[in-house]
């Protein structure tokens, strides 16, 4: 089983919500659930939910409305109805889109005032209310990291916050939830995991800790990426260890913050609607290019977690790639300007990343 000393308060395993009342009650008399429209639903987990707040006498209004990559402005509608509700904490039930959003309504929740995208130019930390996050897919690590991606509404950029005001005070990793997930969503949220520890690693923010949490994730999704097919059907066993996979690559990425797969990933996703975790792993290849070149001791620590050399896991994932990515020149355009300023995730990456470079990177999957 999972062990991770985190500061977000974890509860794992199969019926870990209706066992643990107490933790929402904990928090309040009265919460605003946030989710998507129907996966929270399907698999149980907001109806585990709702028994345990009854169970602890906690009144509830369900906020069914956050879509994926979730918009700022629909964030600041959630705030705003905990606020009429009177709510005293938020829980996020979903996969990263309402988990992320749930961070974020709880900031817009303490903070009248704010516009739509208040929360990109709050000071840290802002007022919030308290988050329990319920996850239904393994792939985002957002139960235990204080990250939170948004896109702005105005823009449609996907764009993150971070802070001490974006992490849950609890988390519920129950893998059981992931049971009935479609095989595309398993393979691209285990994907997504998968460049989390990957990326974590390579980071020149790399530290012992990182690197153990990244080694823990990588030797738990090893097995199934490099099976004969990659990524079989699931059984009960394979979903705990990539559930677990996840919290342990986002307690890594907690520590050092993604790299550029990440935000260039985010190009992808948001001009071609690219699931996040494939839109990641299209520029491992890349990234792994460059850690040849400028951190080959932290690429033996990654290949050695994994048990095999990283060409051998990129020949497995390749047959999950889009089989094209028609970007256009105007996009790439939009993208490199928007970098100009800077990106964290490049400074971070292997040998550093320029925008010029971030452009090659664009350019050499387009098409
Ligand atoms: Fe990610």
């Amino acid at each position: 089983m999972l062990k991770l000393e985190h500061r977000v308060r974890i509860f794992q395993g199969p019926g870990a919500v209706q066992a643990h009342p107490e933790v929402f009650a904990g928090y309040g008399r009265r919460c605003l659930i946030v989710t998507g429209s129907g996966s929270a639903k399907k698999c149980g987990a907001l109806d585990d939910c709702i028994t345990a707040l009854k169970c602890a006498h906690i009144a509830y209004e369900v906020f069914d409305r956050i879509e994926p990559n979730p918009k700022t402005a629909t964030c600041h509608a959630a705030g705003a109805a905990a606020r009429d509700f009177g709510a005293e904490f938020i829980v996020g039930i979903g996969g990263g889109s309402p988990m992320d959003a749930a961070k974020a309504v709880a900031i817009y929740a303490k903070n009248p005032s704010f516009a739509h995208d208040g929360v990109y130019t709050r000071q840290i930390p802002a007022q919030k209310l308290p988050v329990i996050l319920i996850g239904t897919t393994a792939g985002t690590g957002s139960e235990v990291t204080g990250v939170s991606v948004l896109t702005h509404s105005d823009t449609g950029a996907k764009k993150s916050i971070s802070g001490a005001d974006c992490y849950a005070e609890a988390a519920f990793c129950d893998y059981s939830y992931t049971a009935a997930l479609p095989q595309a969503t398993t393979v691209s949220t285990a994907l997504d995991a998968l460049a989390h520890a990957v990326e974590s690693a390579l980071s020149n923010r790399a530290i012992e800790k990182s690197r153990a949490f990244s080694a823990q994730a990588l030797g738990l999704l090893a097995p199934y990426i490099l099976s004969d097919p990659p990524f079989p059907v699931p059984d009960a066993r394979m979903r705990q260890a990539l559930y677990e996979a996840s919290v342990y690559a986002g307690a890594a990425i907690d520590l050092t913050g993604t790299c550029f797969p990440h935000t260039l990933g985010y190009v992808l996703t948001e001009q071609l609607g690219v699931p996040h975790g494939l839109a990641c792993v299209v520029f491992m290849p890349a990234l792994i290019g460059r850690a040849r070149r400028f951190c080959p001791d932290a690429l033996a620590f990654v290949e050695d977690a994994l048990g095999v050399p990283m060409e051998t896991v990129l020949a497995a994932i390749r047959p999950a790639l889009p089989p094209s990515l028609p970007l256009g020149g105007d996009a790439i355009a939009d993208a490199v300007a928007r970098w100009q300023k800077g990106v964290a995730n490049f400074t971070r990456s292997p040998g550093g990343l320029t925008p010029e470079e971030a452009r090659q990177a664009l350019e050499n999957v387009s098409g």
